[in-house]
């Protein structure tokens, strides 16, 4: 059946309609395969074209051809419209706002004990001193009778403790190592010792059942209080991040002699920051060192131990001792 100019302009007209709505490349390739394919009208007409007349052949197939090169190059163009605006949807999906602020992980953060003991640690380190640890689970040797704390010695009741069943006990204090370092070591030396210790206590606002030791120790020839006050007026001055003013209160520990107290002045109110005092001569020997003697020879030094709740405490401005170790978020959160 020869096609006549008028059916092919309705084909072209129902062709563009077509492209020109095509959502998709999917889409467009359906349309393409209905004009263009090899089953599709167009292709049929070009077909039947030898069995037109010369004349007809030759005016029909012009303009079948005209319309192929037509629908091809709309095609073309409809395609690459469609392929743009295919990358323009996926670039907008893509994109996001590099100025938005972001979503930031959940990390902890550092105990405020933990942090205290770092600057502990950093304020002694920068005068010379090392930083040693010992065992929790501790000798009564090492614990008291080393310390010239023999069994009935009533001071056992200020250090009362938990006794393990292994014949150990926890540790009351970091004097102990005291002991342990000088048993290896000669003078002279300087040390520090953080470190966690018990008492079998009631609990409350100034008293745990556990809280942090730093011990420190300084043995050389002639080592005096006067060294010790520089040390530690240095110590408080780094710590606070300025001069404190202080004073040393006699008071009494059996491995030193003298023994005292050190107090701050806060608020205009004195404080209880540490006990100190000179490494007695028993300790020592028990270490296995010689003492200082009148006529020569012999080492000296000085010992204390300072509570890290206590600076915490003064440091953050905290009223209860056992808000350290309660777990509570709000509060631990704050620092
Ligand atoms: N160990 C003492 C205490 O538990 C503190 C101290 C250490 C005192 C060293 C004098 C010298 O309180």
């Amino acid at each position: 059946m020869a096609k006549t100019k008028g059916s092919l302009n309705l084909l072209k007209n129902k062709a563009k309609k077509e492209i020109d709505s095509a959502k998709d490349l999917k889409d467009l390739d359906l349309i393409y395969k209905t004009y263009l394919g090899d089953e599709s009208e167009l292709a049929q007409i070009l077909r039947s074209l030898k069995d037109l007349s010369k004349k007809k052949k030759a005016k029909i197939g012009k303009e079948a051809n005209e319309l192929k090169n037509f629908l091809k190059i709309k095609f073309t163009e409809a395609a690459a419209a469609l392929k743009e605006k295919a990358e323009k949807e996926k670039e907008m999906k893509e994109w996001f706002d590099i100025t938005v602020p972001g979503k930031k992980a959940v990390s902890g953060h550092l105990h405020p004990i933990t942090l205290v003991r770092r600057k502990t640690e950093e304020v002694f380190q920068s005068m010379g001193f090392s930083v040693i640890e010992g065992p929790e689970m501790e000798e009564e040797w090492y614990n008291f009778d080393a310390l010239n704390i023999p069994k009935n010695h009533p001071a056992r009741d200020l250090w009362d403790t938990f006794y393990l069943k292994n014949g150990l006990l926890l540790r009351t204090h970091t004097s102990p190592v005291q002991i342990r370092y000088m048993e290896k070591n000669q003078p002279p030396l300087r040390i520090i010792v953080p470190g966690r210790c018990f008492r079998h206590e009631a609990t409350d606002f100034s008293h745990e059942i556990n809280f942090y030791h730093v011990e420190g120790l300084m043995v050389g020839e002639g080592i005096s209080v006067a060294n010790f006050k520089a040390i530690i007026e240095e110590f408080f001055r780094k710590f606070f991040g300025k001069p404190m003013e202080i004073r040393f209160r006699p008071s009494y520990f059996p491995f030193v002699e003298p023994g005292f107290e050190i107090d701050m002045k806060w608020n205009n109110e004195w404080l209880e920051m540490m006990g100190a005092g000179m490494v007695h001569p028993n300790v020592f020997k028990n270490a296995g060192l010689p003492p200082h003697q009148i006529n020569g020879g012999g080492w000296q030094g000085f010992a204390f131990g300072i509570g890290l709740e206590r600076l915490a405490m003064i440091k953050y401005k905290v009223e209860d001792i056992r808000l350290f170790y309660g777990g509570d978020l709000k509060f631990l959160n704050q620092f």
